[in-house]
């Protein structure tokens, strides 16, 4: 294992159990956002996302879960996210140890055919709990969104005495259409389940205060810890993957090199399109003017 930390952040490259065990203190964390490798075959960086039973898959899972709530501060909270078909037992797990208050649904459109035979899977779940529910941070303010029937239609309720507008703004409902990063997108970084800042943003206004400190036990490409900076939080961000771990380094201005290399974003396939055609450009500039 080893950290990285400047300003309040700290990147931890190594496995999330043991950073969780030996790195984090107990009670040290205002906000849990864990997104786990799901068992569902994906590819992190040649580190196969598969466990060779459900069970096996689970147990790993109740163990960090627990740790993280041992991390968790007494009024603290956690989001937690899987595999749709895992959730059920995430959920019957947290239930007998946190109270959850919202199971979230982030759902998102595909560019192309999902399933033939079926119906394919266009959602991801998020759990919601807390430790305890007589206390614990929801800044609804931060978060608003746009209530349709006051904002758009401007109806006006007349059950009321006096007759009145609707509101224009509401807490957002437990269904959260936020865009997949797509390739495009500034924010793309090189790894295949990177969650979107707009997710982040959202539950780290929520759940947490300027000052607090955000934990995401497997950071990917560190968007939850990216964004906690981006609001004034302190973040841990762990994460197993050498290659993934760097990305964290260069998204939070820990470094700019490492271990001789310089970090930087990956050009796009049309970046490096236009920088090509840029050095052509420039040849056939040169060319012209020496009249050859
Ligand atoms: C679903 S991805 C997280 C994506 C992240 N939320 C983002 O926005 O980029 C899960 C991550 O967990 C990492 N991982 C897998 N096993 C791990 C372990 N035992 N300890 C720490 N990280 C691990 C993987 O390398 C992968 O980057």
């Amino acid at each position: 294992m080893k950290v990285f930390e400047k300003n309040g952040h700290a990147v931890v490259w190594g496995d999330a159990i043991e950073a969780l065990a030996n790195y984090v203190p107990d009670g040290f964390v205002d906000l849990v956002f864990a997104d786990p490798p799901y068992n569902i075959g994906k590819n992190f960086n040649g580190r196969k996302d598969r466990w060779p039973s459900d069970e096996a898959y689970l147990t790993w899972c109740y163990q960090w879960l627990d740790l993280c709530i041992q991390k968790l501060k007494p009024h603290g909270s956690l989001y937690v996210m899987t595999a749709t078909q895992n959730m059920p037992y995430f959920d019957t797990f947290l239930r007998d140890r946190l109270v959850i208050l919202s199971r979230i649904v982030w759902a998102y459109d595909s560019s192309g055919v999902q399933a033939r035979k079926y119906f394919g899977s266009l959602y991801e779940p998020i759990l919601f709990c807390v430790k305890d529910k007589g206390k614990y941070t929801f800044n609804a303010e931060d978060i608003m969104v746009e209530a349709r029937t006051g904002a758009t239609r401007k109806l006006i309720d007349y059950r009321k005495p006096t007759p009145t507008v609707y509101n224009s703004t509401k807490v957002p409902g437990n269904v959260w259409n936020i865009p997949r990063v797509r390739y495009r997108m500034d924010e793309y970084e090189k790894h295949p389940t990177q969650k979107p800042t707009t997710l982040l943003d959202r539950i780290i206004r929520a759940s947490s205060n300027p000052g607090d400190v955000v934990l995401d036990p497997f950071s990917g490409t560190f968007t939850t810890s990216a964004v906690a900076q981006s609001l004034d939080r302190a973040s841990v961000g762990i994460e197993i993957e050498e290659e993934y771990m760097k990305i964290g380094l260069r998204r939070l201005g820990i470094k700019d090199s490492y271990n001789g290399e310089l970090l930087r974003r990956e050009p796009r396939t049309y970046e490096r399109q236009d920088a090509a055609a840029q050095q052509q450009l420039a040849l056939f500039e040169k060319r012209g003017s020496y009249g050859t």
